[in-house]
């Protein structure tokens, strides 16, 4: 078995200077889709060489797509065309990547050979009957294994006609995957999304010269089309940067600015809770990078106060959770938040294994069924098991900022899927951290 990677992180410390965290996840997993089914050579900088990006890279490889690096970033890709793509010899491991499978599905609907994608134990419990059910009303025949969780085995051949689809939960994955789907189906495809959703998907279509209309929820394609080469500068992920806004907002004494951060609307949810919530943040600098809002953020330490989280900001804050209720542990008072069950079945059950390490560093976390209540107190030393998930280990980790003792952080391995480098760059900002176990 291997040896599990865990973090000590000694209690205290502020961060400083000036940082720039690894490329967004979920713009550099569409870059390399978009790519590979597109005509012509597209160059990707900024590109997140995350486990996750690299499944997906692997996925296109293959299915018979060159393409050369990544290498610091940059990755060159040879489309081969919406039609391009050929059989994989064996089944396509999506690793712990959601993303990855989810649009995935939507692409391989559309081909001409069966294909199967598998995935790692926490991804083996996720549910897929949200992309597999539309796009089986699409004219795609997809198998799940029990319960709609992967394996998924898709059968090629199929022709696939577009949907008027109404989403039942808020989710940019079930978007994409319909969308994807849609490049192959015959007529129209529409998504009609609960509330807005990241919409990284649409954006870069029409980067790659594809026409989307976008009419208040609704989201439409049309099949047929082509998708021409472009390049693409990838920022900064909010999502890594999150822990860093939220470690500099709790730690007395930091002065930190994030580089070149993606500020999308649709993602900036973080932003607006935590400034809800009294933080210091400051947005230099915007501007637009190949069609995605960019910014530096100087983040200054303040005094937290909790808040009832609006339920609006859920979807365009899903994945900073776990590093919110840090921040609401270190705040005076008690933040709630509702309305967030799909926090249940991420990487991990991000309310149950928040409200558990939670409780074990003295804090008091009461568990809803879609949300929690937590209660500011002082953060005790503790040892903390992140159950394989990467953003619940990097929050762990900035908690120990305000803790009174050391903390440890078990099964830390996934970090890597996300934020390769993440403890290299917070001891670098000037947070004690260890690791301890293979790398
Ligand atoms: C993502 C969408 C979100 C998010 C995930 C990345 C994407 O999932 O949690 O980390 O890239 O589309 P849902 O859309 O299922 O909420």
């Amino acid at each position: 078995m291997n040896q599990s990677i865990d973090y000590l992180i000694q209690p205290g410390g502020r961060l400083t200077g000036r940082i720039r965290v690894p490329g967004d996840k979920s713009i550099s997993h569409r870059a390399v889709m978009l790519g590979a089914l597109a005509e012509g050579v597209t160059h990707v900088t900024g590109l997140l060489e995350g486990e996750d990006v690299l499944s997906t890279i692997a996925a296109f490889r293959a299915m018979g797509v060159a393409m050369e690096g990544p290498q610091q970033g940059r990755l060159t890709i040879h489309g081969a065309g919406l039609r391009g793509l050929k059989a994989p010899a064996r089944p396509l491991d999506m690793g712990n990547s959601g993303t990855a499978m989810r649009l995935m599905a939507g692409i391989l609907a559309g081909q001409s050979f069966d294909s199967e994608l598998i995935g790692d134990e926490s991804l083996s419990k996720r549910p897929m009957k949200r992309v597999s059910e539309p796009l089986g009303s699409m004219g795609a025949a997809i198998a799940t294994a029990e319960g709609g969780r992967p394996p998924l085995k898709i059968e090629g051949g199929r022709s696939l006609r577009g949907i008027d689809y109404r989403m039942p939960v808020a989710s940019a994955q079930v978007k994409s995957s319909l969308l994807l789907a849609g490049l192959y189906a015959e007529g129209e495809t529409a998504v009609t999304e609960p509330a807005p959703t990241r919409d990284h998907t649409e954006r870069m279509l029409r980067g790659f010269g594809y026409a989307v209309q976008t009419g208040g929820a609704r989201i439409r394609l049309r099949g047929g089309g082509t998708l021409t080469a472009c390049d693409i500068d990838v920022p900064a992920d909010i999502s890594s940067a999150a822990f860093f806004l939220v470690g500099a907002s709790i730690a007395p004494g930091s002065d930190l600015t994030l580089e070149h951060v993606g500020v999308n609307p649709t993602r900036t949810g973080v932003l607006h809770i935590l400034r809800l919530m009294g933080a210091d943040l400051e947005l230099m600098n915007p501007r637009e990078v190949g069609g995605e809002p960019v910014a530096d953020i100087r983040v200054r330490a303040s005094r937290l106060r909790g808040i009832r989280i609006p339920e609006d900001q859920v979807p365009l804050a899903i994945d900073e959770f776990p590093a919110l209720f840090i921040a609401a542990a270190a705040a005076s008072g008690e933040t709630v938040l509702a309305g967030a069950a799909e926090l249940r079945v991420k990487e991990s059950d991000r309310i149950g294994v928040m409200a558990q390490g939670l409780k074990r560093l003295g804090i008091q976390a009461r568990e809803t069924p879609d949300g929690i209540a937590i209660q500011g107190g002082a953060l005790q030393a503790g040892e903390i098991d992140s159950h394989g998930d990467h953003r619940i280990a990097m929050s762990f980790a900035m908690a120990a900022l305000r803790a009174r003792g050391p903390i440890a952080v078990r099964d830390c391995k996934n970090v890597a899927t996300s934020f390769p480098g993440f403890t290299e760059l917070a001891a670098k900002a000037g947070l004690r951290i260890q690791v301890n176990g293979e790398r």
